[in-house]
């Protein structure tokens, strides 16, 4: 089938920069991505495209070049499905919060929700594909409930998954290392592949378009992120150590990633990772692996979340006795509020946890981060339930001038690695702290040395 109407439920960070490029890519094509947050979706179509609902260096110039040629944002959720010939499910599939699975098992709800209502609506055969993160055979859930429940319609499940990380999101999606489909062995199914293939082949080359059966392409998404997520845990394992060792995490980041079986990336120490996917997707492994008795691979794989949680804790604690066991009342300010550069997603950050440690120690925090507003780092915090509104509202300051957050602080935490940090001129932060001035750098972002000649007591992670 030739595609010429596409349909994208979610218009959230995965569903709004996939679309964009498909529509920015396949002229001819009607891309329309609907959502039922009303908010969101006059965002995507606010008059000015420096408005929209999510920030990536790149996307408001390509939704500027395709918004109302092709690309459009809609509420009408039953029109888009009943006029798309593909329909991509980008919803969310957040950590269940409820019953049987709580706090491990991906919620489906929301997808339980997409598949019932593209049931319901489709007069005409569709294929139905799987973009968001989801349990491996939950395709069989999909063809389930839309059999069962549809108009007698025919529909092709295919599962691509997405692999665009936040901040690169544009760079990702044009150049992608891979594209993965995965679909029924069927005749309709490799039709309904090739259906999705063609689309992405007008700019991604045909070598890097990835075919695959639907649960081996389901299960690699999984396994892509926890292991990303393990090779973060593991150099903030390190990190612990060479602290403890007089060895530079960096260096040794450096020397292990020399050896082309490790290779260089993603061996970035910090105060750990955040997100909205790693912990989550890893924890829906946890939660899958145990589901079939395998108790040893879910332990394996936990091990990454608890090494998180563990560097994000020893990073606050760090600051509490580095500040002579005491930082009540004391002002800390944090560089960056999210979860990494370029970015205004807060989801998971680390920040929220060290503030929240901080914060019971009677901490008072001031927070500049670029792209996040005061209302989302307090909804953050109360998001935790760890204490009232009120209380956040008056531990939890933000501004706008990063030399107003600094003034009078007796610390600086770095939380996210924006580059403009290391603009900033640092003596004059300096000269309006109180002494003795520290910075404790989550990120090694900052040169060290520098900070030291002017007078910081400087700490970065693994050293
Ligand atoms: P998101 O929360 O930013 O967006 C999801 C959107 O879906 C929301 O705007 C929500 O209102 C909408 N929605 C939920 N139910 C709906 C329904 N029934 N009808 C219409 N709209 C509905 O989430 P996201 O970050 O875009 O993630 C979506 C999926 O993609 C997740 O499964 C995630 O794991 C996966 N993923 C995310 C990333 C990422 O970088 N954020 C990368 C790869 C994969
Ligand atoms: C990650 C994956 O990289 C994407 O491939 C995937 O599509 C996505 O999850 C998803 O499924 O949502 P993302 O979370 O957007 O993308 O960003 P990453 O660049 O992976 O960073 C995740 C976290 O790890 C950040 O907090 C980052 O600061 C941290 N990190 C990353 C490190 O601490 N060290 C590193 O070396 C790399």
């Amino acid at each position: 089938m030739k595609i010429t109407n596409i349909c994208c439920i979610g218009a959230g960070y995965v569903g709004g920069p996939t679309m964009a490029i498909i529509a920015q890519k396949c002229p001819d094509i009607k891309v329309t991505v609907v959502d039922l947050n009303e908010d969101r979706i006059a965002k995507w179509n606010d008059t000015d495209v420096n408005n929209i609902p999510i920030y990536e260096p790149g996307l408001s110039e390509v939704v500027a070049e395709a918004r109302g040629r092709n690309l459009f944002f809609s509420t009408e959720v039953d029109k888009a499905i009943d006029e798309a010939q593909m329909i991509f499910i980008s919803v969310n599939t957040p950590t269940k919060t409820y019953g049987s699975g709580k706090g491990m098992a991906a919620d489906l709800k929301y997808i339980e929700l997409c598949a019932r209502q593209i049931a319901r609506v489709s007069k005409q055969d569709k294929i139905v594909v799987e973009k968001s993160t989801l349990p491996v055979r939950t395709a069989s859930a999909i063809k389930n409930i839309l059999h069962n429940t549809g108009n007698g319609v025919q529909f092709q499940i295919l599962s691509n998954p997405e692999f665009l990380a936040e901040g690169t999101a544009v760079e990702d999606l044009l150049a992608p290392d891979r594209v993965l489909i995965g679909g029924d062995t069927t005749e309709e199914g490799q039709s309904a592949i090739k259906s999705l293939v063609d689309v992405y082949s007008r700019w991604v080359p045909s070598e890097r378009i990835l075919t695959t059966n639907v649960w081996s392409s389901e299960l690699s998404k999984l396994t892509a992120n926890a292991f990303l997520a393990q090779r973060v845990s593991s150099i903030n394992a390190m990190s612990e150590l060479c602290e403890k060792t007089g060895a530079d995490v960096s260096e040794v980041a450096k020397a292990i990633g020399m050896d082309s079986r490790i290779g260089s990336k993603f061996l970035k120490a910090s105060v750990g990772f955040g997100g909205s996917c790693f912990q989550k997707d890893i924890l829906n492994l946890v939660y899958i692996a145990k589901t079939y008795g395998l108790n040893e691979v879910a332990d394996y794989w936990e091990q990454v979340i608890i090494m998180n949680d563990h560097q994000k804790r020893r990073f606050s604690k760090n600051i509490v006795a580095t500040l002579y066991n005491t930082v009540a009342d004391k002002k800390i300010t944090f560089l960056g509020w999210a979860f990494k550069k370029d970015t205004n997603d807060t989801r998971e950050s680390a920040a929220i946890y060290v503030a929240d440690d901080l914060v019971f120690e009677q901490a008072k925090i001031a927070v500049y981060d670029p792209k996040v507003s005061h209302k989302q780092m307090l909804s953050d915090l109360n998001y935790l339930e760890t204490r009232t509104k009120e209380e956040n509202d008056k531990f939890v300051s933000s501004f706008e001038d990063p030399y107003e957050a600094c003034k009078e602080a007796h610390a600086i935490a770095v939380l996210t690695e924006w580059d403009e940090f290391n603009e900033y001129d640092w003596q004059r932060i300096y000269d309006s702290m109180l002494k003795p001035a520290f910075v404790f750098d989550g990120r090694n972002l900052l040169d060290g040395k520098k900070l030291q000649a002017i007078g910081f007591h400087y700490q970065e992670i693994g050293s």
